[in-house]
């Protein structure tokens, strides 16, 4: 999403990132053309989900919402050439985009681009698994499931991601009628700060970002 803190900071903190590549700005521009750049990540967000996985050392990664692939070119970049991405997209028109864009910068044969609901979608790569990390960034209301599916599927010590946890309304627990959406995440963080199988923060960001990590017994 589009903010980090105040617009302020967030140029102060972009203001140390180096410039973006011509694929990365591509995917960019199309999102906008699609009125959608407002619910892709911002530069430092992207910095911050990239910064964990390298620090993990993650090589097989999946991410659950492509959108025009700009956040999935950023995590192809931190993969070592040996790495590879699996990308959920619902959408054949987006997906049949960054699929492009991922070739045209030269990411042909190190990622694969799933079209279709993730829900259902996630089961054509179990056997691919055990992954080093998962960064959820789809429809919220099966963010609970994709938990659920991550905690099965992530090695020890895998890393877990998911943005938006803290979107508008989330954390105010004085409303007295949360709207749907708001109530799932809000299951979602509970599940998140609870679950044994997990060792988690959300990182107070204006979406709210989740780092966790899959404990080893
Ligand atoms: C927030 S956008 C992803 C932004 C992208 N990660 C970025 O930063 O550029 C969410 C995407 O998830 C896709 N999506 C929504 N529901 C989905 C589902 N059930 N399975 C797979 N993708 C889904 C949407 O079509 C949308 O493109």
């Amino acid at each position: 999403m589009a903010r980090v803190t105040s617009d302020n900071t967030k140029e102060y903190l972009e203001s140390f990132l180096p410039e973006e590549n011509s694929f990365v700005l591509k995917a960019k521009a199309e999102a906008r053309r699609w009125q959608k750049d407002q619910i892709s990540l911002s530069a430092y967000e992207a910095h911050l989900v990239c910064f964990f996985i390298r620090q993990f050392r993650c090589v097989r990664f999946i991410e659950l919402g492509t959108l025009a692939g700009y956040s999935a070119l950023k995590i192809l970049e931190s993969l070592p050439t040996e790495g590879h991405l699996w990308t959920f997209e619902l959408n054949s028109e987006r997906a049949q985009f960054a699929s492009a864009l991922f070739d045209e910068a030269g990411y042909k044969g190190r990622y694969t681009i799933i079209v279709g609901r993730a829900e259902e979608q996630l089961a054509t790569i179990v056997a691919e698994a055990p992954f080093d990390g998962i960064f959820i960034d789809a429809n919220k209301s099966s963010y609970p499931f994709y938990l659920d599916w991550s905690l099965k599927h992530l090695k020890p010590g895998g890393l877990l991601l998911a943005d938006n946890t803290l979107m508008a309304g989330v954390a105010d627990t004085h409303s007295p009628h949360p709207e749907k959406m708001i109530r799932e995440l809000r299951a979602f963080n509970q599940e998140l700060f609870q679950n044994p199988g997990l060792e988690a923060v959300i990182l107070p960001t204006m979406e709210g970002l989740a780092v966790g990590v899959k404990r080893f017994s």
